[in-house]
């Protein structure tokens, strides 16, 4: 596999990497101490095409690769997670799946603005007793002439409250389990649609998680994603390539807590020398280096086999589980390598360990990426 980057996806790294730290680094750590969603700043990403990266021009977005998409994730998370995760949610889960499975009007109408980051989306597949166990859906619709109703409550929804259309996993025929899912599109405002308490997070706290309420919430029939009951099949398929952001996004914080770390080794002085110069410390920037080195190769060959149009579900899964376990290990090493510094906000790298922490768990636990892979090595041998 090769792995020069062309230098559009250079430049398009570069854009990310100049933007991060003129626009997003400066109002990081407040906006972390205060759980505030960055309004201004997803309003340029979206008007540098950060919002629709992989959506053909045609519908508005900046038609990119996914290597492109990773690298600009990458850039994103390095600085802020937060605003990587809000990334991620509208390019891979929402736009990405419109794009591939929506109608035309649904296009028309709703993916050309989500792609040109003039609207936001969100994906509301989990409930209360739905997380990992994602069959197990609780919320219900019924046919009501040209409507559906949909009654039942979404859990842990990124971009909650700030999004305005929604890609809501209802169940339709309860018979039928996971083959009477569907997807519905449904818009903030509608009546019998309710946000519910904004979750107080122990990371990525700028971007913003809430739980949706529908109380006899009428959606018209042609908001229906693909077709019904290939909700749950929508969900699977869209979490394959979500994987592939969130493995940017932990990939990103571990290159993030890795430079840290340098930087810091390099200052600090301890039984008079630089501690860079300490083997002790040699050997946990060596061990960080080498896992992100192996990070940056299982992300971009799982971005690389979704380009070329090749299966990617295991790899995905690969890349997800991997990157984001060692994400959680650099920040920590980081964190040891700070001594009492690191355990104060203004170093930065106690935040890479809470922010890390969540990659492990959204978009399938690390424990759900494992069966992922397992089984599909075992149906492939
Ligand atoms: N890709 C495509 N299809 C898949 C799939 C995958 N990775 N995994 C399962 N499927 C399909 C199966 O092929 C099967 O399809 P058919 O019936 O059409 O043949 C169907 O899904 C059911 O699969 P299983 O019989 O294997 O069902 P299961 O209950 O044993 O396992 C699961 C399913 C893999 C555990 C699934 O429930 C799962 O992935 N759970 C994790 C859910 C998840 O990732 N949630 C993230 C929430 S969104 C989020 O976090 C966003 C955010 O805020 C950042």
């Amino acid at each position: 596999m090769n792995f020069d980057f062309t230098e559009e996806q250079l430049m398009i790294q570069q854009t990310a990497k100049e933007f991060a730290e003129a626009e997003i680094a400066p109002s990081s750590i407040e906006r972390d101490i205060n759980a505030e969603f960055p309004h201004e700043i997803i309003k340029k990403l979206g008007e540098l095409g950060f919002l629709g990266m992989m959506v053909s021009p045609d519908y508005g977005g900046a038609g990119m690769d996914t290597v492109s998409y990773v690298l600009a994730m990458m850039e994103i998370s390095k600085v802020d997670a937060s605003c990587g995760v809000i990334m991620s949610v509208n390019n891979s889960l929402v736009t990405w799946g419109l794009e591939t499975y929506g109608s035309d009007f649904i296009k028309q109408k709703y993916l050309i603005p989500l792609a040109k980051g003039e609207k936001l989306g969100a994906f509301a597949l989990s409930e209360p007793e739905a997380g990992s166990d994602a069959t197990n859906q609780h919320t219900l619709a019924h046919r009501e002439g040209d409507f559906f109703v949909l009654d039942g409550i979404k859990n842990w929804i990124t971009n909650g409250r700030n999004a305005d259309y929604y890609l809501v996993m209802a169940q339709t025929e309860v018979e039928k389990k996971h083959k009477g899912i569907t997807t519905f599109l449904v818009e903030k405002g509608i009546d019998g649609f309710e946000h519910g308490k904004k979750e107080d997070k122990m990371g990525i706290r700028s971007s913003d998680t809430c739980s949706l309420i529908f109380t006899n919430c009428k959606v018209p029939v042609e908001n229906i994603v693909w077709e019904e009951g290939k909700g749950f099949n929508f969900a699977m398929n869209t979490l394959n390539g979500g994987r592939i952001g969130i493995a940017a996004q932990a990939l990103g914080i571990a290159v993030a807590s890795l430079e840290a770390s340098i930087k810091y080794a390099k200052q600090r002085k301890a039984f008079g020398t630089e501690i860079a110069n300490h083997q002790a410390i040699q050997f946990k920037i060596a061990e960080m280096a080498t896992k992100v080195e192996a990070a940056k190769l299982i992300t971009m060959q799982a971005a690389a086999l979704k380009d070329a149009h090749k299966p990617y579900v295991k790899e995905s899964a690969m890349a997800k589980y991997y990157v984001s376990k060692i994400a959680v290990e650099c920040a920590l090493e980081a964190i040891q390598i700070h001594g009492g510094y690191g355990y104060v906000r203004e170093y930065l790298v106690e935040r890479y360990l809470r922010d890390a922490k969540i990659t492990e768990i959204y978009e399938g636990t690390n424990e759900i990426q494992r069966i992922v892979i397992a089984r599909s090595l075992l149906s492939e041998h």
